[in-house]
C-alpha cells in the first residue's frame, strides 16, 4: 500500500502528559479496531475496503492520541509497526519448547523409504500426511499471552534464540492481537520472508541510490530481520506463513489434527500458505512434489523444496523425535538452484538493440540438473557493484527457464591473478564505435544493422512465435539465411525460392517448402505483431498493442508527433522517444514500405484514441486465451479505460477467463463475478471497437 509509506515514527511524547477522558479512550479503542480489520483486508485477504488515503487519516489519528496520551500506549496498537528506537544489542531467548529442524530427502528412493518406516512404525498401509511448501526464509517463534504478542524469537541453534520482537512486529501480516477464541498461552512458529517482487523493489531502490544490494531474497529477509534499528526492518517488504504450533498453555482444546491447527490459527489472524494440502500415501507425496516443482517459478517467494507431516497429532506422538528432528516429518528438497564455480574468462555479446552483455565463461558446473557454463552478469555498473573478477570463485544461480547468473564473488577465495574487466571501445563482432550513454547501465554497439550481431538478433526476433510467428525459421536457419548472404533484412525473407533454400546445409526440399508456407502464411498478421516485430527499441508485446489499438493503423503512427506519442497512456517519455526516432529514419520507413510491398497485410480498426468505454471497470484476466496474449488482452482492455489488476477481489467486475483457468474462476465464481470467457470477451471488445 503505496500511501502506508507515510506514516512516520512516533514521537517523543509531551513532558506534561495530559489524562484521557473516556471519551478520547473509546476513540482510541475504536480506531486501532478499524486500522486492524483494513490490515487484516489488505494484508491477508488482499481485499481492501478503504482508499489509502482514508487509512493514513486513521494511522495518523491514532498516531497523534497515543502521542498526547502516553498512558494510552500499547504494544500491541498497529501503530509500532513504524519501528521504534534502536537497540544495542539483542537478548537472549530460551525457547519454551526446542525449535526442530527437518531431516531431508532428495530423491523419490529415499521418500518412499522415509514413508515405509512411518507405514511400519504406525502399523498402517498408509499415512496421512499434510504437505506443505518448504519455505526459504527465516524460522521464528512468535508467542502470545492473553492473545497480545509479548515476544518473537530466532530459531538460534534450536534451544535459545534472539529477541527480535521489536522488528517482528513492524511486520505487517504478524498479528499483534490474536481474534477469536485461544489460549492464555500459545506459541506459534512460522517462516519470515520477502517476497520477490518486493525483493526487486527494494533492491532496485538501493542500486539507485548506489547502496549494496543484496544476493537474494532470503539475505535480505535474515538483514532486514537483524537490524538493531526496528525503523529499518518497517521499510522492508518482510512476509510471513506459519506452519507450526510451539508452546500451547494446558487445558485447552486443540485440534487432534496438523491440518486442523492450521485452519485454527489462521482464524487468529495468522498467514497460513494456501498451497497447503492433506495427502494420503508417498505416491500423492511424489505427485505433489512435481507440481509445486511447477509452480515454483511462478510464486513470490522463494521454496526450496516441500515438507510432509504425519497429520494425526497422536501418530507424531507415537513417533517422536531423533536427536533435533522429528520423525514424523521430512523435507523433500528440490535441487539446488545455486552452485560455485570459477569464472575463467568475460566475453561481450551483442543483442538486438546493439547492448553489449558481458557473459562471464565457466568452468562447467551442474546446476539444477543442467550443465552450465555461461553466466549473464547484466552490465558493467554490476560487475562494478557486485566487484566480479576474472578468476573468481562465484555463485551461479540457475532458477527455471530464467538464463544463469553470477550472483557474488566469494571474495575470500580470490587469487592475486585475478583480473577486473574493462568495457571495450570496440564491438566485438563489427568493430563500430561502443558508445554509453550517461545515464545507461548499458552499453551499445553504435554498427545498428551493419553489424553482424545485431542483424542476427533481430531477424531472429521478426520470426519469432510472438512477432511474425513465421513457421520454420528457427534462430539456426536465421543464421544459416544471413551467412548464406540470401537475406541481409527481413524483407529479403519475402523474396526467398524454395530451391535456394533447399541448397543449403541440412535443409531439403521438405523443409525449403515449409519455410516459404511458413512465410506465406506468415503476411496475414495483426499490427499489433507487425509493430512488435519490427524490434523498436522499448516495444514490447504490450505497447505493440497499445500502439496498435490507439492508432488502428501504421500511416498515422509513423506521423505521429513525439506530444502524441507521450500522451498515449502506459508510454512514458523515454519509450515515445525510441518510437518517434525509429519511424524518422529513412532506413526503417524503407523496411516498413517493402514489407508492406511483399504483401505483409494486417486488418485495419477505426483507432480508439483511448475510449472510455469501460471506465473503472476492474478486470482480471487468467488462462490462455485463443488469439492473443494476456498482455494484447491488457492492453486492449486499457484502451477502453479499464483498470486490469492481478487477483480476483470483491472489487473485480469481470474475470476474462481463457483455457486453463485455475483458482481465479473458483474465486470469482464464489464472489459472483462476472465471467466472460474467449468468445464473450472477443464480442465485448468488438462492442467498443
Ligand atoms: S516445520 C517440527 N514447515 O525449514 C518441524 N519448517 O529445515 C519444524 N521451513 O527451521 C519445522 N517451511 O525454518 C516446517 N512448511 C514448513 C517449513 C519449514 C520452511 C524451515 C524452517 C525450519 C527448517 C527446517
Amino acid at each position: 500500500m503505496a500511501a502506508k509509506k507515510t506514516e512516520s515514527a512516533p514521537g517523543s511524547a509531551p513532558e506534561s502528559a495530559a489524562e484521557p477522558n473516556p471519551k478520547i479512550i473509546q476513540r482510541v479503542k475504536e480506531l486501532r479496531q478499524k486500522i486492524r480489520l483494513h490490515n487484516r483486508l489488505y494484508y491477508q485477504q488482499d481485499n481492501p475496503e478503504i482508499p489509502d488515503s482514508e487509512y493514513d487519516k486513521l494511522f495518523r489519528e491514532l498516531q497523534a492520541l497515543e502521542q498526547q496520551y502516553p498512558a494510552l500506549y500499547s504494544s500491541s496498537s498497529p501503530t509500532v509497526r513504524v519501528g521504534s528506537q534502536p537497540l544495542d544489542a539483542f537478548h537472549k531467548v530460551k525457547h519454551a519448547q526446542r525449535m526442530l529442524s527437518l531431516q531431508n530427502v532428495f530423491t523419490e528412493k529415499e521418500l518412499e523409504a522415509f514413508d515405509k518406516r512411518l507405514c511400519k512404525a504406525l502399523e498402517v498401509d498408509s499415512v496421512e500426511y499434510v504437505a506443505e511448501p518448504k519455505l526459504d526464509g527465516l524460522a521464528v517463534s512468535l508467542r502470545y499471552e492473553q492473545g497480545i504478542l509479548v515476544q518473537a524469537a530466532t530459531r538460534g541453534d534450536g534451544s535459545t534464540g534472539e529477541d527480535i520482537t521489536e522488528n517482528v512486529r513492524t511486520i505487517r501480516s504478524v498479528p499483534l492481537k490474536l481474534s477469536g477464541d485461544f489460549p492464555e498461552i500459545l506459541e506459534v512458529r512460522g517462516e519470515v520472508f520477502m517476497p520477490r517482487s518486493g525483493f526487486a523493489r527494494m533492491n532496485e531502490e538501493l542500486r539507485k541510490a548506489d547502496k549494496k544490494t543484496y544476493a537474494n531474497p532470503r539475505n535480505s529477509a535474515a538483514g532486514s530481520l537483524r537490524q538493531l534499528d526496528s525503523r529499518i526492518t518497517a521499510a522492508r517488504p518482510l512476509d510471513i506463513y506459519c506452519y507450526a504450533l510451539g508452546l500451547c498453555s494446558d487445558g485447552f482444546d486443540l485440534p487432534a489434527h496438523h491440518y486442523d491447527r492450521l485452519q485454527w490459527i489462521k482464524t487468529l489472524g495468522f498467514p497460513v500458505n494456501d498451497l497447503i494440502e492433506v495427502l494420503t500415501g508417498v505416491k500423492a507425496c511424489e505427485r505433489y512434489y512435481q507440481n509445486i516443482g511447477k509452480l515454483r517459478d511462478g510464486l513470490d517467494y522463494d521454496i526450496d523444496g516441500v515438507v510432509y507431516k504425519v497429520n494425526s497429532i497422536a501418530h507424531q506422538q507415537e513417533l517422536g523425535f531423533v536427536s533435533r528432528a522429528p520423525r514424523w516429518a521430512t523435507a523433500h528438497k528440490f535441487p539446488a538452484q545455486e552452485q560455485l564455480t570459477v569464472i575463467e574468462d568475460i566475453d561481450f555479446q551483442v543483442g538486438r538493440t546493439g547492448a553489449l552483455t558481458p557473459v562471464a565463461r565457466l568452468k562447467p558446473v551442474e546446476v539444477a540438473g543442467v550443465i552450465v557454463s555461461n553466466a549473464t552478469l547484466h552490465n558493467m555498473d554490476e560487475i562494478e557493484r557486485k566487484d566480479i573478477r576474472i578468476g573468481d570463485t562465484v555463485i551461479i544461480r540457475r532458477a527455471g527457464d530464467v538464463i544463469p547468473e553470477v550472483v557474488s564473488a566469494v571474495v575470500s577465495e580470490r587469487p592475486k591473478s585475478a583480473k577486473k574487466v574493462q568495457l571495450p571501445a570496440r564491438c566485438p563482432v563489427c568493430d563500430s564505435a561502443v558508445e554509453r550513454n550517461e545515464s545507461e547501465a548499458v552499453a551499445r554497439c553504435t554498427g545498428g544493422f551493419a553489424c553482424g550481431a545485431q542483424r542476427k538478433e533481430a531477424m531472429k526476433h521478426f520470426a519469432s512465435r510472438k512477432a511474425m510467428d513465421i513457421d520454420g525459421l528457427g534462430d539456426k536457419l536465421c543464421e544459416q539465411l544471413l551467412d548464406a548472404e540470401l537475406i541481409r533484412d527481413p524483407s529479403d525473407l519475402y523474396d526467398l525460392s524454395a530451391a535456394e533454400v533447399a541448397d543449403l546445409e541440412r535443409m531439403g526440399q521438405k523443409s525449403a517448402d515449409n519455410l516459404i508456407a511458413g512465410l506465406e502464411a506468415s503476411k496475414k498478421t495483426s499490427l499489433a505483431r507487425f509493430l512488435y516485430a519490427l524490434g523498436i527499441r522499448e516495444v514490447g508485446e504490450a505497447t505493440a498493442a497499445s500502439l496498435a489499438a490507439h492508432f488502428g493503423d501504421i500511416e498515422p503512427l509513423k506521423q505521429a508527433t513525439l506530444e502524441a506519442l507521450i500522451n498515449i497512456s502506459d508510454i512514458g517519455p523515454i519509450m515515445a522517444g525510441h518510437i518517434h526516432a525509429y519511424f524518422q529514419r529513412p532506413e526503417n520507413l524503407d523496411l516498413v514500405q517493402r514489407l508492406i510491398e511483399a504483401g505483409v497485410h494486417w486488418e485495419t480498426a477505426a483507432p480508439t484514441v483511448t475510449s472510455d468505454a469501460l471506465n473503472g471497470q476492474v478486470f482480471v484476466i487468467t488462462g490462455t486465451l485463443s488469439n492473443m496474449s494476456r498482455d494484447e488482452a491488457k492492453a486492449a482492455l486499457q484502451a477502453l479505460g479499464a483498470k486490469v489488476t492481478g487477483s480476483v477481489s470483491k472489487k473485480t467486475d469481470y474475470l476474462v477467463a481463457g483455457e486453463k483457468s485455475g483458482s481465479k474462476l473458483s474465486k470469482a465464481e464464489s464472489l459472483g463475478v462476472k465471467i466472460l470467457d474467449d468468445e464473450a470477451f472477443k464480442a465485448l471488445l468488438a462492442k467498443y471497437a
